[in-house]
């Protein structure tokens, strides 16, 4: 059982859309157990990626003591569990540090937890970090998002937290991009895995269904099962699709 949160700081940059297609490759294509948590507790939107949009029980009301966790854990047609949080306004600030005690409640029943952490570095932040076993940061390859995950890098250090490591989300490889090797450096965090920019994760968000769901066999369905993999320790073997032969093919005729 391990307790992952996903952090990044900067707003926007794939938090939700990793926690999403993350928990889902664990359950896909390694059939491990996995409960995602919207830890983005005050502007949640997990549950809308996965097509959940009226629960009657949420986070929300877990952490004031109204309900217990199970109660407001939904099982999603994939098999992932699903504790969203509410998607009502209110001005009240929920007891966000009680995060922790409450999924430790139920952490014991999955091989993976996996938050969904909030943008910036406030207490909702602190208390995914308090809850998680191991961080996994997300960033953009561009200087501004790459900064506010160097913050998130340090938070997670002075909380003495096991840092996983970094997911490179959005990539393009265009000339203006930051470059792999220069966001280590800076970061001194080892990048495991860049998703590249795909038109297929608007389309599947829109569509309130996780990519790696959608379609297992798209350019970053095919990293994150990569991550899975990883995460999981499960060997991972490609299967090489004919494009991808054609390309082998030509390159090996340039040489
Ligand atoms: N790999 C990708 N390719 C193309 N578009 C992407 C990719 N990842 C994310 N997006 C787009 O970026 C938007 C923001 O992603 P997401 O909601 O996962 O970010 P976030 O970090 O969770 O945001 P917030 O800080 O608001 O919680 C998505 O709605 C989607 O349109
Ligand atoms: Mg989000």
């Amino acid at each position: 059982m391990v307790v992952i949160g996903v952090i990044s700081a900067k707003g926007g940059v794939g938090k939700t859309t990793v926690t999403s297609n993350l928990s889902s490759a664990l359950v896909k294509f390694f059939g491990k157990k996995v409960l995602a948590v919207d830890g983005n507790i005050t502007t949640p939107n997990l549950g809308i990626h996965f097509g959940m949009l009226s629960q009657e029980n949420t986070l929300n009301e877990v952490l004031e003591d109204k309900i217990e966790v199970t109660q407001a854990i939904y099982i999603h047609p994939s098999g992932v569990h699903i504790l969203p949080a509410s998607l009502s306004a209110t001005v009240e600030y929920p007891d966000v540090m009680k995060l922790k005690e409450k999924i430790d409640e139920v952490k014991d029943n999955y091989d993976y937890v996996i938050i969904d952490g909030a943008a910036g570095i406030g207490r909702e932040v602190l208390a995914t970090i308090k809850a998680s076993d191991k961080i996994l940061l997300v960033s953009n390859p561009d200087m501004a998002a790459v900064v506010s995950m160097i913050k998130a890098r340090k938070i997670v250090q002075i909380l003495n937290t096991y840092l996983y490591g970094l997911i490179l989300n959005r990539v393009e490889g265009k000339k203006y991009e930051m470059k792999k090797e220069r966001i280590e450096e800076l970061s001194e965090v080892r990048i495991i895995g860049e998703i590249p920019f795909d038109k297929k994760i608007i389309e599947s968000i829109s569509k309130m269904v996780p990519l790696v769901l959608l379609d297992g066999r798209a350019r970053a369905s095919r990293v994150f099962k990569k991550i899975a993999a990883e995460i999981s320790q499960e060997v991972f073997i490609e299967k090489e699709s004919i494009w991808d032969k054609i390309i082998r093919f030509l390159r090996l005729r340039k040489i």
